[in-house]
């Protein structure tokens, strides 16, 4: 994974000139993609001059100039002449979904605050977070009140891996007839709701910030399960709250990401007495050490300065050797684990240690 004895030293000069120049060619790339230049070129195989697409598109020359030669230095396209094609780079930069969703999030959520990583890493706070959206001390109260393209962003980034790795989890959590089901973390109730649509004699409890209940409710409704999923309003970081008891299974789903390696401690041994005598801990998340092609640890590994700036200034993606551990401090070990669900999802099923 991410080997560099391959490469000589010019090739590595150019590397570190993509890393140098990276927030410009990635402004480029977003606006190729967002002002029509890439799906123009897709929709014309024999592609046209700066000149053409300029015109086409309403675009000055200059501006054009500007972008295309920035997406032939990236390799998006490809220069002959005066003619510029897509290139294959270009293609999924436009039709990519994980392309799209991790763009959108890292420029509508994370650009500006970014640029308060050095603050962030020291105060342990979100400081990028405290100079664009908010002051609240994590991102995670306000996320129905950010503004409407991070809001749709986030939940857009949120939404693309959980609901992949759903279709499966569906499927394998219906079948070991779980009764009641507790979800920290279930934000807009998409889990709950497939979950009890699936597994008709299943009820699931939310804990999560009242915004996130108040649409998981209304979501619940919607759908013909609102008798079966409850929401209580939780600030989950208090510790000193138990969570309600007799549980046949605690479900957390890219949720203990979200949380310091004190603090998940700390919520599995509140999930751990939240169980009943046979009752399991389901922890989903995706581990950068678990991913079968390196652009899953990739971009995992590169959503961690993302908590660090925006989200709260604790926390990261982690490994599954580390969660393993934190699952030990708390009494539980882990029973079983299933890898590969969605794009690259684990889920570890934990029971409490005798
Ligand atoms: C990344 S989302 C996970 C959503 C969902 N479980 C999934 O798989 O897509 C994390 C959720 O945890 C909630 N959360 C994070 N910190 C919290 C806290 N201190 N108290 C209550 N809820 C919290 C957030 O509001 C959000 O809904």
């Amino acid at each position: 994974m991410f080997d560099d004895t391959q490469r000589n030293g010019a090739e590595a000069l150019l590397e570190a000139q993509k890393i140098a120049f990276g927030a410009v060619v990635f402004q480029s790339a977003r606006l190729l993609r967002d002002w029509g230049v890439f799906k123009l070129l897709e929709d014309n195989k024999n592609g046209f001059s700066v000149e053409i697409i300029s015109e086409k598109l309403g675009l000055t020359l200059y501006a054009a100039q500007i972008l295309c030669e920035s997406g032939f230095s990236m390799g998006a396209l490809k220069l002959e002449g005066d003619i510029y094609t897509l290139t294959k780079i270009g293609y999924f930069l436009l039709n990519d979904e994980m392309t799209k969703v991790n763009m959108d999030f890292n420029h509508d959520v994370n650009y500006q605050g970014l640029f308060f990583l050095d603050e962030a890493l020291k105060s342990q706070k979100p400081s990028g977070l405290h100079q664009t959206f908010s002051k609240e001390e994590t991102i995670y109260p306000i996320l129905s009140k950010l503004p409407p393209k991070a809001k749709k962003s986030w939940f857009g980034f949120d939404h693309f891996y959980s609901d992949a790795a759903f279709v499966k989890l569906v499927d394998i959590m219906s079948k070991r007839g779980i009764k009641k089901l507790l979800e920290p973390g279930g934000n807009t109730g998409k889990w709950s709701i497939a979950l009890t649509t699936a597994s008709p004699s299943t009820t699931v409890t939310i804990l999560d910030h009242q915004g996130q209940i108040d649409v998981a409710m209304q979501n619940a409704d919607l759908k013909g399960v609102g008798d079966r999923v409850n929401g209580k309003a939780i600030n989950l970081l208090d510790h000193t709250i138990d969570f309600p008891k007799d549980f046949d299974g605690v479900w957390m789903s890219q949720f203990l990401d979200c949380f310091a390696p004190k603090d998940i401690i700390a919520l599995l041994k509140r999930s751990k007495e939240a169980l009943n005598k046979d009752g399991r801990v389901y922890i989903v998340e995706p581990f950068w050490d678990r991913q079968t092609h390196e652009i899953g640890s990739y971009c995992l590994i590169n959503t961690s300065p993302y908590f660090s700036a925006l989200a709260n200034g604790t926390s990261k993606m982690y490994r599954a050797s580390e969660m393993s551990k934190f699952v030990d401090e708390a009494g539980l070990e882990v029973e079983e684990e299933i890898n590969g669900l969605g794009f690259g999802h684990t889920l570890m099923i934990c029971k409490a240690k005798n």
